[in-house]
C-alpha cells in the first residue's frame, strides 16, 4: 500500500485550526491529499493552513473561515471549498462544541448553540457535499461524535443528545446515499488532549481541583488509563478517507482507549 493513500484526493476538514482538526490535516497532506480548512478561526486555520502548506509544497492547502453554526456559512464554505479544488472526495464533519452542563438552567442560546455546530453544520455542509461527492470515484464523509453519542453523559446531556444525533444522521446518510458509493461513518472519541478537553470537566476549562479530579474518574473507566492524543484520532479518519476502508459504511466507530468496552477490572475478580 502506497503512503500516499489520498493521492489526487481533495478534502474538507471543519474545526481545522486546532486538536484533532488540525492533526488530520497534516495526516491527510502527509497521505497526499489537496485542503481546504474550515475554521472560525481566521488566523489559526490560515496559519494552519500555511504551515502545512509549506510541508507539502506540491499539494493545495487553503483555509477559510466560516462560523459553521450559521447553515448558510456551512454551505457556502462547501461550495467555495469544492470550488477551489475542482471538485471533492473527502468532507470531514469535526466542529463541534460541549454543551452547557447545567441542565436545569437551559437556555434556549445554550442549546441552539451545542445543536448548531454539532448537528445542524454537519446537514448543511453534508447536503451542500453531496452533489459533488456523487461526481467523485472514491467519496467518504466523516462525521465526529463522541463516546457520548454511545453511552449516555453525565456531565452534559445537551452535548449527549447532539452527538447521539450525530450517529443517527451518519447510519441514515450511509443508507441513502450507498447507492451512489458514497460511504458515511463516525468516529466516536473518548478523551483526547485538545484545548476543549478540560471543559468537559469545568466548563469554563479553569478549576484545576475540578478538571483533575474528572479526569481521574473517566480514567479509572478507560482501560488503558489516559487520553489520546489528536494523532491518533486522525489515524482513524485517515483509514475511514481512504480506500482501505472501502467497504465500512454507516458505522459508529469507538476510539476511547476501552472506555465504551465495560467496566475495568485491572485486577481480575476470583
Ligand atoms: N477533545 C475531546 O476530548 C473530544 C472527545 C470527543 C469528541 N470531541 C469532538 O471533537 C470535535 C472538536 O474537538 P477538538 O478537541 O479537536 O477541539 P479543539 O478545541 O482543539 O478545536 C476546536 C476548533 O473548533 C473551532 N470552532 C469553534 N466554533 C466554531 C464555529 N462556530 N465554526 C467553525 N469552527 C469553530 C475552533 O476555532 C477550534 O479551532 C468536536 O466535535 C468535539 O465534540 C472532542
Amino acid at each position: 500500500m502506497s503512503t500516499l493513500e489520498l493521492e489526487g484526493r481533495r478534502a474538507v476538514i471543519t474545526a481545522a485550526a486546532s486538536g484533532m482538526g488540525r492533526a488530520g490535516a497534516e495526516a491527510f497532506a502527509a497521505a497526499g491529499a489537496d485542503l481546504v480548512l474550515v475554521d472560525i478561526d481566521q488566523d489559526g486555520v490560515t496559519r494552519v493552513a500555511t504551515e502545512i502548506g509549506a510541508q507539502h509544497p506540491d499539494r493545495t492547502v487553503v483555509g477559510l473561515r466560516a462560523d459553521l453554526t450559521d447553515p448558510l456559512e456551512a454551505r457556502r464554505v462547501v461550495a467555495e471549498a469544492a470550488t477551489t479544488l475542482g471538485g471533492l472526495d473527502i468532507l470531514w464533519n469535526h466542529a463541534g462544541i460541549f454543551g452547557d452542563n447545567d441542565f436545569e438552567q437551559i437556555t434556549p442560546e445554550a442549546y441552539a448553540l451545542c445543536m448548531n455546530l454539532n448537528v445542524q453544520s454537519g446537514v448543511f455542509a453534508t447536503a451542500e457535499a453531496f452533489a459533488w461527492l456523487r461526481q467523485s470515484d472514491a467519496p467518504s464523509v466523516i462525521f465526529t461524535s463522541s463516546t457520548s453519542g454511545m453511552m449516555g453523559a453525565t456531565g452534559s446531556p445537551l452535548y449527549s443528545t447532539a452527538k447521539f444525533a450525530v450517529v443517527g444522521l451518519t447510519k441514515s446518510l450511509a443508507l441513502r446515499y450507498g447507492q451512489y458509493g458514497i460511504r458515511v461513518n463516525a468516529i466516536c472519541p473518548g478523551l483526547v488532549e485538545t484545548p476543549m478537553a478540560n471543559h468537559f470537566f469545568d466548563p469554563a476549562g479553569a478549576d484545576k481541583g475540578l478538571i483533575d479530579a474528572g479526569r481521574q474518574r473517566l480514567m479509572d473507566h478507560t482501560a488503558l488509563a489516559r487520553a489520546a492524543a489528536p494523532s491518533e484520532i486522525a489515524e482513524l479518519a485517515l483509514f475511514l478517507a481512504s480506500s482501505r476502508s472501502s467497504y465500512i459504511s454507516g458505522a459508529h466507530i469507538p476510539i476511547d482507549g476501552g472506555y465504551t468496552a465495560g467496566i475495568p477490572g485491572r485486577k481480575p475478580l476470583p
